[in-house]
């Protein structure tokens, strides 16, 4: 059962700010790191897999038939719905921000429906600022609507990255960043992707770029920087996705998937 995208947003948006409410509470009374995922940076605190718990609990009271994906349970109890909705859950995207009290980490919830993201929200677990879009119905923060940098040259923009836990993988994008960095204003790397894509959709930075991100890193923040016209796929006109994500205003595309095409920003582990 699909329902229009405006009311899985509304879900959505319930969901995420009661999840960012745990986040925070439980970041109040201290976390310390609870297990290791892919290696001994990729951690995991307890409130990841609370604050996933509670997702999943209140999703599934709501909209008891849909299928779900998450950061620290995956597939859940419920099992893909073909033609249904099916919900990505980033519990806590930026765990170490998070883990070292940086106020850069967000709870990021999307609703997909035949493979299509069609709604998602971006929610600051330390700002509380907001981030909203609906597949065609824009993007929005905190009741505002969002467009993204209208900068057109390469040189001047202020370009957002992240980096994977594998040490081969971020070798291989530190090497990138020293060969793109002479031909950029500048390069930040905050943290929390999901954050990143929102930042780009208001033009708080020009453009994003990243090798190795999961679905639920990607998802919400993904369609806030699309709905806010930016252009976000892979590269040679590839989706988004695990081999690369470039998200950038229009003007700044073309010069952007060069540079990154020609360093093979998508290849090394
Ligand atoms: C990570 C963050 C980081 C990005 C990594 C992600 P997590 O997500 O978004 O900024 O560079 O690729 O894995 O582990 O904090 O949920």
């Amino acid at each position: 059962r699909t329902a229009p995208p405006q009311e899985l947003l509304e879900i959505a948006i319930d969901v995420a700010r009661d999840a960012a409410a745990t986040a925070h509470r439980m970041r109040a009374e201290g976390v310390s790191v609870a297990a290791t995922k892919s290696t001994v940076t990729d951690v995991v605190t307890a409130a990841d897999r609370a604050v996933e718990r509670q997702v999943l609990d209140a999703l599934r009271r709501v909209r008891p038939e849909d299928a779900v994906l998450g950061e620290e349970y995956g597939a859940g109890e419920t099992g893909p719905a073909a033609g249904g909705v099916r919900w990505i859950i980033d519990p806590i995207d930026g765990t170490v921000n998070y883990l070292y009290g940086l106020p850069y980490c967000a709870v990021s919830l999307a609703a997909e429906v035949d493979g299509r993201v069609v709604a998602g929200v971006v929610r600051n677990v330390a700002t509380g600022e907001e981030w909203t879009a609906t597949a065609g119905g824009g993007a929005w923060r905190d009741g505002e609507r969002l467009g993204c940098s209208t900068e057109t040259d390469l040189g001047q923009a202020l370009v957002a990255t992240g980096f994977g836990y594998d040490p081969g993988r971020r070798a291989h994008q530190a090497r990138v960043v020293a060969e793109l960095i002479p031909h950029v204003r500048d390069i930040r790397r905050m943290g929390a992707a999901a954050l990143d894509l929102c930042l780009a959709a208001e033009g708080r930075v020009d453009a994003y770029y990243e090798k190795g991100l999961a679905a639920w890193d990607l998802a919400a923040g993904g369609l806030v920087a699309t709905e806010a016209g930016l252009r976000v796929t892979g590269l040679d006109g590839r989706p988004a996705g695990p081999d690369l994500v470039i998200a950038a205003p229009p003007a700044l595309f073309e010069p952007l998937h060069t540079r990154l095409a020609a360093l093979d920003a998508s290849g090394g582990p």
